[in-house]
């Protein structure tokens, strides 16, 4: 049963075909754009890179309509084909808002069938985030709402700036939080808070967010990319195998009871174990040195 959810590619395919594709598939104004930085690019013989993937959809405050959902279905199949990847960044370049949720006024063209279908192709996307075998950090400026605070669940760490609001206002539409709300909020924060927050559809400010564990850290207004990359780099200093396998221990570990989770870490380390980076971080140790991890 644990075996295809645990698979983690070991050997990461060296294609960048797949990212330049994303790109080659966005109209001529994509609602999301992908970049790729190095994460050190004082080490130029450093290949480790942070993709940072931007909500670029500043008429609609970012609203996810199908084209947007449709570039972001297309770059997480992408991100993973690159080797280099330890990383990725989902931020906005729109003023004052991450992510103002599902598109209204799309929504109010679809059938009642088409509607169904889309909330479910958001919330599988969405769980597809969660289940990307690379760290997504969420770096929210502005309004998180709705599907905006849904796709930030779907990251692993969230980094808030000052400024950032946050809420399932789903119950005011008549309608409930689709795209995995109802299920990854008591997660974070617990039954009872996320009850309340669902059921009267109350923004909560960064700050009260922080307190609440919805994000991991409150930063400075205009900050959060800048803490997130500083979070991504030290992440890529780690071994890119060994933090693939983390996560899926995590996330399926988190999935079960603790006697299951002990199995699915067992079988996570196992996949660690015959790599070249295991060996390359013993030796680093042994030489007092930093290590040089290749994703092997
Ligand atoms: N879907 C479609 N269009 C949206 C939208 C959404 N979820 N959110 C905002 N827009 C549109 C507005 O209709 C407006 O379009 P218009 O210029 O044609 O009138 C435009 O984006 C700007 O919106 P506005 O409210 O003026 O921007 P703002 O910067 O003052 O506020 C928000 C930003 C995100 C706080 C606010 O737009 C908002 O609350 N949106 C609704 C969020 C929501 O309820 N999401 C849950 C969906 S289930």
């Amino acid at each position: 049963m644990l075996a295809p959810s645990l698979s983690v590619s070991r050997s990461l395919l060296p294609s960048t075909r797949a990212l330049l594709s994303t790109r080659a598939l966005s109209s001529a104004s994509p609602d999301l754009v992908v970049s790729i930085k190095k994460a050190y690019p004082d080490e130029p013989e450093n290949p480790a890179s942070i993709a940072i993937l931007t909500m670029s959809r500043p008429a609609a405050r970012n609203a996810l309509g199908t084209q947007m959902l449709g570039e972001f279905c297309v770059a997480l199949e992408s991100l993973p084909t690159n080797p280099d990847l330890r990383a990725v960044i989902l931020q906005s370049d729109v003023e004052r808002v991450f992510c103002a949720g599902a598109d209204l006024k799309e929504r109010r063209t679809m059938s009642q069938m088409e509607a169904g279908m889309f909330v479910s192709k958001l919330r599988n996307s969405f769980t597809a985030l969660a289940n990307l075998p690379l760290p997504v950090i969420a770096s929210i400026e502005g309004a998180a709402l709705g599907g905006g605070l849904e796709i930030a669940m779907g990251a692993d760490i969230r980094v808030a700036g000052a400024n950032a609001v946050f809420g399932l206002p789903e119950t005011s539409l008549a309608i409930i939080p689709g795209a995995g709300g109802t299920q990854r909020l008591p997660r974070l924060i617990g039954e009872s808070r996320a009850k309340e927050l669902i059921f009267t559809g109350r923004r909560v400010n960064a700050e009260d967010a922080a307190g609440y564990g919805i994000v991991s850290h409150c930063v400075p207004a205009g900050t959060a990319l800048e803490k997130s990359m500083e979070i991504a780099r030290e992440i890529a200093r780690n071994g890119p195998i060994g933090v693939r396998c983390a996560k899926t221990a995590v996330n399926v570990g988190m999935q079960g009871d603790i006697t299951s989770g002990m199995e699915v870490e067992r079988a996570c380390y196992a996949q660690t174990i015959p790599t070249s980076d295991r060996m390359e971080g013993l030796n680093a140790f042994r030489e007092k040195r930093k290590p040089v991890y290749k994703g092997e």
